[in-house]
């Protein structure tokens, strides 16, 4: 299974490795409570998961065991008990602030139960983690519930309702996939009460019930501020040319579902997208996004430095956790090179190259099932780092579309607009587009639309001749900028265009 490598398995790893203190980043209480236990009984024999709050004190599966609600009371009695156990404390990031105390009490715990099966997880909504324990903590930023947890959600939502076998029967592995992919990245609480909402009285499930939680979605990427939902309608077909692109698609086409996941395939990470302004770029990642009908989220690069949101550092983290949240999803980093990979630009100093660092290992070993598309168009600006394997699946180039592919791009934008193409004589038409790149392309036919509009008739062959003849490609005048871009990209990238 190449998930998600779920929360359960991570906390695993820290304690069997006897890790004494772990700082638990995450909202969700309950999900936390629930975890621990299910990991203690796991072992053999069976570790109790005691829990503190300052309101009750210890408990053991909601027994008072300490009735003393101090938190120094609390370690100290953990530090004496002959068993291996856990301590789950809520709310930590109160008890750390300002406060020797407790700081030196985690020491020392960190200290006593070094060498015992002991775990103590500080469960917090924030990271905050004082420097002077810092190296004693081990922080596990919690995961959103992988797909398997949801699953499970579902399953246990679906048992409580009065028309249970029936919805059972609804919930075709089609149906599940969906439920699952709208629901995937949502926290277990939102999760819980989404799937109670919406399936609630139910006997059957219908595309209504889905677009509720995909609108939940939605408002969890607006909040976040640094990135956006395009969602702007679009398909594989208003793209010209990208034969290769679209036959790397079709290879993968069922790739982001239920049966993919189960067979054990692993999820692509990405695409990078090279080429010079105007050849459809920027489109193919929409098209991808089509593809697979996967949302499509931009990130906004110049809003990760402008400082108004944080630290570029802390926004990254934020789309990260954001684009998680509402995957699975297409992340869109559009000329990718003006942000994160030109690491040696001075004026944003050390900030930059860090986050390139951060993005490189998010990509290396994300889980979650985010696409990303990313684009460039100045590839001497690509640190060699992000190219290399591992990172992006393919290294697409887009060249300047051939005359086949140009002769596609002209019918394209021709009924887009609802022009009847059998009024037009083509070969005169791509040979005067030799050179141009779509988005030229478009401009020539909007432009004798545009002539054919004011004079208030039909738009001709003419019309859309001259148009086009007047057009001064962007090309002639980069000759030498394309020679060396496309033989750089001759030995590194996957030509997106071809037969
Ligand atoms: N292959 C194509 N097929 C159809 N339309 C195209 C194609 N290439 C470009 N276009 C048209 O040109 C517009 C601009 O293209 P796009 O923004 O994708 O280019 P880009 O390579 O991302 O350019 P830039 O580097 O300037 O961002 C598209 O929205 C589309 O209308
Ligand atoms: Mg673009």
């Amino acid at each position: 299974m190449a998930e998600n490598k779920g929360l359960r398995s991570l906390m695993k790893d820290l304690v069997v490795s006897k890790t004494s203190l772990v700082y638990l980043l995450t909202e969700e209480d309950r999900r936390i409570e629930a975890e621990v236990k299910a990991l203690g009984m796991a072992f053999k024999p069976p570790f109790r998961t005691y829990i503190w709050s300052c309101t009750t004190g210890v408990t053991l599966d909601d027994e008072v065991v300490l009735p003393k609600p101090g938190i120094l009371d609390a370690l100290d009695w953990f530090m004496g008990i002959q068993e291996a156990a856990f301590l789950i404390l809520h709310d930590i990031h109160v008890f750390l602030k300002g406060n020797p105390p407790v700081l030196r009490k985690l020491k020392d715990a960190a200290r006593r139960i070094d060498n015992e099966y002991k775990t103590v997880f500080m469960a917090s909504p924030i990271l905050e983690i004082p420097p002077e324990i810092q190296s004693d903590v081990v922080l596990l930023d919690v995961p959103l519930p992988s797909v398997e947890e949801v699953e499970r959600l579902l399953q246990q939502v679906v048992a409580k309702e009065r028309h249970r076998d029936s919805l059972q029967e609804a919930l075709t592995d089609e149906a599940k996939d969906l439920f699952i992919k709208a629901g995937a990245g949502l926290t277990s609480q939102q999760l819980q009460h989404l799937f109670r909402k919406t399936l609630a009285g139910k006997q059957t499930v219908t595309s209504r019930e889905f677009e509720a939680l995909f609108e939940e979605k939605r408002q969890i990427v607006r909040k976040s501020g640094l990135l956006e939902l395009y969602t702007q309608p679009i398909s594989v077909e208003d793209l010209g040319g990208f034969a290769t692109l679209k036959r790397w698609l079709d290879q993968r086409k069922d790739i982001f579902t239920k049966r993919a996941r189960d067979y054990g395939l692993s999820l692509p990470k990405g695409v990078l997208m090279m080429g010079i302004s105007g050849c459809g770029k920027s489109l193919g990642i929409k098209a991808i996004a089509a593809f697979w009908r996967l949302p499509l989220l931009r990130l906004d690069m110049g809003r990760i430095y402008d400082g108004a949101l944080g630290t570029p550092e802390e926004c990254l983290r934020r789309v990260i956790k954001t684009a998680e949240a509402a995957s699975p999803c297409v992340l869109w980093i559009d000329e990718i090179e003006a942000g994160i990979a030109n690491a040696s630009q001075k004026s944003l100093g050390g900030s930059s190259s860090r986050i390139l660092a951060t993005f490189l290992t998010w990509m290396q070993e994300k889980t979650s099932p985010v696409f990303i598309g990313a684009t460039a168009n100045n590839i001497e600006l690509l640190p060699p780092e992000i190219l290399r394997k591992g990172r992006f699946d393919e290294l697409f180039y887009v060249e300047l579309p051939s005359d086949a592919e140009r002769m596609e791009i002209i019918r394209i934008h021709l009924a887009k607009r609802n022009v009847p193409i059998n009024r037009f004589d083509f070969p005169p038409l791509v040979k005067v587009t030799e050179g141009y790149n779509g988005a030229e392309i478009e401009q020539g036919v909007t432009s004798a639309l545009f002539r054919a509009f004011v004079q208030n008739r039909e738009m001709t062959q003419t019309d859309l001749y001259i148009c086009l003849e007047t057009i001064v490609p962007l090309s002639t005048t980069m000759r030498e900028q394309i020679k060396t871009l496309e033989r750089w990209a001759h030995e590194r990238a996957l030509r997106a265009g071809g037969e």
